[in-house]
């Protein structure tokens, strides 16, 4: 399959092994990022990886006038809008500065998509829009709800695309509800660099494996889950990025329509399980406490993935030894992410 695919937040995570996937499909990607929350080094090591150049714009995802620029100087056949804020806890600290931009951008790249008329578009959601999930493991149709403002916006995005298709059913949307990516490029050129202290559990263990850290804190031990700490759907990083293409090559397909769907690998893994998976994989030991449970968060989140494998023929084939092999040899050659 061919056509140029626009990535917005390009440079970051889960976006810049969508650019690579893109690339080994045969795709054309132009990128674009305001570096807001990513390194420019990203575009070295995905020429490196890719062998050829990449063709990028910075700009913030809430300028119309520089999406609309975009359009013009580019003949772009679909749009993977990644850019968003992220953190739980920071939206809750800032919920404006989220709305804005996770609100904002997905409408100004909207409006420039559909001044081209390039009307194909993949949305980076997520389970958050499961909220406190009703039945185990999630399908698709189970209730939406949200439990922070980060949440909020991705359920916004969602309606709102959703109205836009129906106002105008030349649109084709994919809705794409990520679990919990984790990995890295087994190059170990690219990964997950979060700025500060993580939010998010694999690269807090990981810092603690490279000494940055000096203890993990397990938020919560009395779940009512098999060990009591929380269950996630923790999937490859390089498994979610194939989901991207596979969405892609649905949506630009001649009969192809719009849906939704859950990216996860349906199965469940604990907080100690990870970490007991993480020091099989390094060699490494993590000192751990348990602590009390962190607000907004829930016992156990895992997928129903069985829509993407119909409607799309994929499914994630890493395993968790993997997911870690592949987290620690990203940390590892690169203990301070990109600014090494
Ligand atoms: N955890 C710890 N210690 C840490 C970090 C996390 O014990 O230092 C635990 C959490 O309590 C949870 C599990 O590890 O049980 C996973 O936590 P993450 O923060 O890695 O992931 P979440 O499932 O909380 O959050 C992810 C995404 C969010 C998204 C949410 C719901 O990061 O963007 O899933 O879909 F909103």
């Amino acid at each position: 399959m061919s056509g140029t695919v626009l990535l917005t937040g390009a440079t970051g995570y889960i976006a810049s092994h969508t650019w690579l996937a893109l690339w080994a499909a045969g795709f054309d990607v132009v990128g674009v990022d305001d570096f807001s929350n990513s390194s420019p080094e990203v575009l070295h090591r995905l020429q490196r990886l890719g062998d050829r150049a990449c063709v990028f714009e910075r700009a913030d995802v809430c300028d119309g006038a520089a999406m609309r620029s975009l359009f013009t100087r580019h003949a772009i056949d679909a749009v993977v809008h990644f850019a968003a804020f992220k953190a739980v806890g920071e939206s809750c600290a800032k919920p404006l500065a989220y709305y804005r931009n996770n609100i904002g951008g997905l409408i100004s790249v909207a409006e420039a998509m559909g001044a081209s008329g390039c009307k194909t578009l993949v949305f980076s959601s997520s389970a958050t829009v499961y909220g406190v999930p009703e039945v185990l493991p999630i399908p698709e149709s189970a209730a939406l709800a949200t439990t922070s403002p980060y949440g909020a916006t991705k359920l916004i995005g969602e309606n709102l695309l959703t109205d836009l298709g129906h106002a105008d059913p030349s649109w084709r949307i994919a809705l794409l509800r990520y679990f919990n990516p984790v990995g890295a490029h087994d190059s170990g050129l690219i990964g997950e660099d979060p700025r500060g202290t993580p939010n998010n559990l694999m690269p807090y263990i990981t810092q603690v494996a490279v000494g940055k850290r000096e203890r993990l804190q397990v938020f919560g031990g009395d779940y009512d889950t098999p060990d009591g700490t929380g269950v996630r759907d923790y999937i490859h990083v390089s498994d979610l990025a194939g989901g991207h293409v596979a969405a892609l090559r649905h949506l630009m397909h001649p009969s192809g329509r719009s849906f939704t769907a859950n990216l996860g690998t349906g199965r469940g893994h604990s907080v100690l399980e990870l970490v007991r998976a993480f020091e099989q994989a390094s060699g490494c030991h993590i000192l751990y406490d348990i602590v009390a449970r962190r607000p907004g968060d829930v016992a156990s989140c895992y997928a129903d993935p069985s829509r993407a494998r119909q409607l799309l023929g994929w499914q994630a084939s890493r395993d968790i030894a993997a997911m870690c092999a592949d987290s620690w040899r990203w940390q590892q050659s690169n203990p301070n992410g990109y600014n090494d």
